[in-house]
């Protein structure tokens, strides 16, 4: 039996419980990390609490002057934790009313239940400031290395096999595109995150006159106007965690991005593609084969999608089913969510540093880039421009790239007079399609891989980052 009985125990129950119902209930272990906010939140409604009267001024002063101590004592990593007190919320309550008696007052009003919802949502919100700035970071980091390269050519693939040029960068910022649409995916679930749950109680509100509007301002659940935004239902305020599913949901959508650049990283480096190379402190060597150099960080971060799509999956199919309002089950949440931001930003802070350590081989890229093959669309469009039909003039161009098959040369190299046996409507400008450079240069149309395009969103993107 424990020493000390938690604070929902007292008067009810006899004992403590067991070391292994302690074990097993606990989430002190996980949930420590949510203390900064806990104790903000404790201030927020012990000031709130000394505004309406239930608590005197002095003693909501002394209560907020204990929760100041307390949370030097966790900063400075001498506050013990207590297990047999389950969660932060009973630690750090047990502890104020030790050092403050009118701490026994606080939780007047108040549940672990709208506690806890506000504690994670005020995490959250840290979180998510903070993780934006690393998206914004590994935009930058591939915008930079788009620039260092505008000039270089690679094939575009679909299927993998190579099918039309593009420049590197066009192909980088694609990227660039994707982290912006998770970057707006955060703000967006910001605004439902930002919504104060406290006062919520347990599950019905209280009886007592509480302030929440004071309560949410004081926290920053405000909206953009300034005005306090406060949950709507207390049923749904507790039981509810839909907004961290939504955040879960976009890391792993961010993860999943992330894990197809790490993709394209490694086909690039491996001596197949061999357009890059990832500078060493971003590779590993092989406990076997001396020659080896690996690109484990992307393979790594491929893989860490894996368990961010996990742990949405997790946190789903944790709700599903639950009936009205909190049930414990939901302590399983934590982890699940606290996993995924620590996940999704280790994740986007290595890949950014590695974009930034990593160098195009430029003229293996020419060299694949310069695979006459790839220009055979524009080919096509050579046709189209001279009222042939499409069809016909897929057709065509296919007829001309079996006969260079068969005859075993490159496309751009065909004779005019072979290239007149397959259609009469080849002309000796025909060949002036495989020009690469003019090839790029005509594709001008808004999202194309054209030259000037190009350009334009390399320089809207770095003013955009900046
Ligand atoms: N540790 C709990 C959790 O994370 C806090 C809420 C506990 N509420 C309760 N009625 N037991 O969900």
């Amino acid at each position: 039996m424990n020493k000390k009985s938690p604070l929902s125990r007292s008067g009810r129950f006899k004992g403590g419980v067991g070391e292994d119902v302690s074990r097993f209930t606990e989430s002190i272990s996980f949930d420590q990390r949510l203390w900064r906010h806990d104790i903000l939140g404790s201030i927020a409604h012990a000031t709130m609490l000394g505004s309406i009267g239930v608590l005197s001024k002095a003693e909501a002063k002394r209560i907020v002057k204990a929760l100041e101590s307390i949370g030097e004592d966790i900063e400075k990593g001498s506050f013990e934790w207590d297990t047999t007190l389950e969660d932060v919320h009973m630690n750090i309550e047990s502890e104020l009313t030790r050092r403050e008696p009118a701490g026994a007052k606080l939780h007047a009003g108040r549940s672990r239940n709208d506690q806890v919802a506000l504690d994670m949502r005020m995490w959250l919100r840290d979180e998510i400031v903070e993780l934006d700035v690393e998206i914004s970071n590994l935009q930058k980091a591939i915008v930079d290395l788009a620039i260092e390269n505008d000039q270089v050519v690679i094939p575009g693939y679909t299927h993998l096999q190579r099918a039309q040029p593009v420049y590197i960068s066009h192909h980088l910022l694609a990227y660039v595109e994707m982290f912006a649409r998770d970057h707006e995916r955060l703000l967006d679930a910001f605004s439902r995150i930002n919504v104060c749950p406290l006062g919520s109680g347990a599950l019905a509100g209280s009886t007592l006159a509480l302030d929440r509007k004071q309560v949410a301002s004081f926290l920053g659940f405000e909206d953009a106007k300034g005005r306090p935004v406060v949950t709507q239902n207390s049923m749904d305020a507790v039981s509810d965690r839909d907004f961290a599913v939504e955040f879960c949901f976009i890391a792993s959508m961010t993860g999943v991005h992330l894990s197809r650049l790490a993709e394209d990283l490694i086909l690039w480096s491996s001596s197949e593609f061999d357009f890059i190379q990832i500078s060493d402190e971003y590779t590993t060597g092989s406990s076997l084969m001396p020659q080896k150099k690996n690109p484990d960080i992307a393979e790594i971060a491929r893989g860490k999608s894996g368990r961010l799509v996990g742990n949405l999956v997790s946190l789903l199919t944790l709700l599903k089913g639950l009936p009205m309002t909190y049930n414990r089950d939901l302590q399983e949440d934590k982890e699940r969510l606290f996993d995924s931001v620590d996940t999704i930003r280790s994740t986007i802070r290595l890949m950014a540093a590695m974009m930034s350590n990593i160098a195009v081989k430029a003229e293996n890229c020419k060299n694949a880039a310069s695979d006459p093959n790839l220009l055979a669309t524009d080919l096509t469009d050579y046709l189209v421009e001279r009222k042939v039909p499409f069809r016909e003039a897929h057709h065509i161009v296919g007829a001309l790239v079996a006969l260079a098959e068969k005859i075993d040369k490159p496309l751009n190299l065909l004779s005019i007079k072979e290239m007149e046996g397959v259609s009469k409507k080849f002309k000796a400008d025909a060949l002036d399609v495989f020009d690469l450079k003019k090839a790029l240069d005509k594709r001008n149309i808004t999202g194309s891989p054209g030259t000037k395009e190009v350009k334009k969103q390399l320089r809207s993107w770095l003013k955009r980052l900046a």
